[in-house]
């Protein structure tokens, strides 16, 4: 049995996600992966939950009190940042929310966790896309993992299909629906005729919006998306790694209830498409055929990656919400961990 130390910084909808299926998967990781996963500290922006045992924090006692300020481990105005490296763990989990402007906090988190030894699993957006090339150098100049499956696509396993399961193919072209929000507000306008504003505000109640939404409908978020994408999948070795700012990025503020109705009409439907093709990074709102399988509804997410070999494949899942990208997060720290074992076992 390995025992896997995890220090977690972000206690929204995917932190409270991932402290739960943490429970609910408890016996399954012992029994399938002999894994036995500890949350040692859990931290807030004005403070943290810290372990005084080895086994970690008691995950139950914290998603359950009313008054987080209450809970005998809370220690107040302690910061993730200060503590990352003087705690002993394995793994940091960085769910803080996305900053595109600057990357923080997150990205701070991330270089104190690569830098102190810490392999790293996140699905924050921000620090991907302010820093990409600097934190995939920082992590193999420390022998470390960052894994960040659930930055896209939430729960679908876009990196995993792409790197593991189209080894053979060259991927030519991403083309995709990447924003949970915007699909959702889009699609509630065709199925409900409510109003853009109306569905906005259900999609923040139901957890799935960015702190600011602006960035779900104004592209910026799927734009973030297809940068780390494209760096991830399409850029080859030689390559220099893209820029947030050679994205075209089209808002869906301007989209009219008359204009889905009249798609809708026409057997078409108007979706957020982002894509990477033949050198160009665009997002903004196209026509689709109602057939097309990129044509997804609700919250889900559809990626299409275009292959020499494989022709085109389309994933579809659920691109939002907490259960479902922690399921990724869960997914990144199992490969690590079999990684890591494979490593020793080896040495
Ligand atoms: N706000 C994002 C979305 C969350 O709606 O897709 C998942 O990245």
């Amino acid at each position: 049995m390995a025992d896997v130390r995890i220090i977690l910084v972000g206690f929204g909808t995917v932190g409270k996600g991932f402290l739960n299926v943490v429970i609910e998967k408890k016996s399954f990781l012992k029994e399938i992966y002999g894994l036995n996963l500890h949350i040692n500290a859990v931290f807030k922006s004005d403070g943290g939950f810290i372990s005084n045992t080895n086994t970690g924090l008691d995950i139950q006692s914290l998603l359950s009190i009313k008054d987080y300020k209450e809970h005998p481990q809370w220690v107040k105005d302690v910061k993730a940042y200060d503590k990352i490296p003087e705690m002993e763990a394995d793994i940091v989990v960085e769910l803080t929310p996305t900053n595109i402007g600057d990357g923080e906090p997150g990205l701070g988190h991330i270089r104190q966790a690569l830098k102190s030894g810490k392999d790293v699993v996140t699905a924050n957006k921000g620090p991907l896309v302010v820093a990409f090339q600097e934190l995939i150098t920082l992590a193999e100049e420390n022998k470390r993992f960052l894994h960040y499956e659930g930055a896209v696509g939430g729960a679908i396993p876009v990196f995993s299909l792409a790197r593991e399961n189209l080894k053979s193919s060259k991927i030519i072209s991403i083309e995709g629906i990447l924003n949970g929000t915007t699909n959702f507000i889009l699609s509630r306008m065709v199925s409900e005729k409510i109003p853009f504003e109306i569905a906005l505000k259900e999609a923040q109640e139901l957890g799935y919006a960015e702190r600011d939404p602006s960035y779900d409908i104004d592209g910026i978020d799927a734009a973030g998306k297809l940068l780390i994408l494209t760096n991830t999948i399409l850029r080859r070795p030689e390559e220099r790694f893209v820029k947030f700012d050679e994205i075209k990025i089209e808002s869906i503020r301007n989209i009219t209830q008359e204009a889905v109705e009249l798609a809708e009409e026409n057997n078409l439907v108007i979706k957020h498409v982002a894509s990477a093709k033949e050198g160009k990074l665009e997002v903004g709102p196209k026509l689709l055929p109602k057939t097309s399988p990129l044509a997804v509804s609700s919250t889900l997410n559809s990626i299409t990656f275009k292959s020499d070999l494989a022709g085109e494949i389309t994933i579809i899942g659920e691109g939002a919400g907490g259960r479902e990208t922690a399921s990724a997060v869960l997914t990144d720290i199992i490969t690590i961990f079999k990684k890591r074992i494979k490593t020793k076992n080896n040495n």
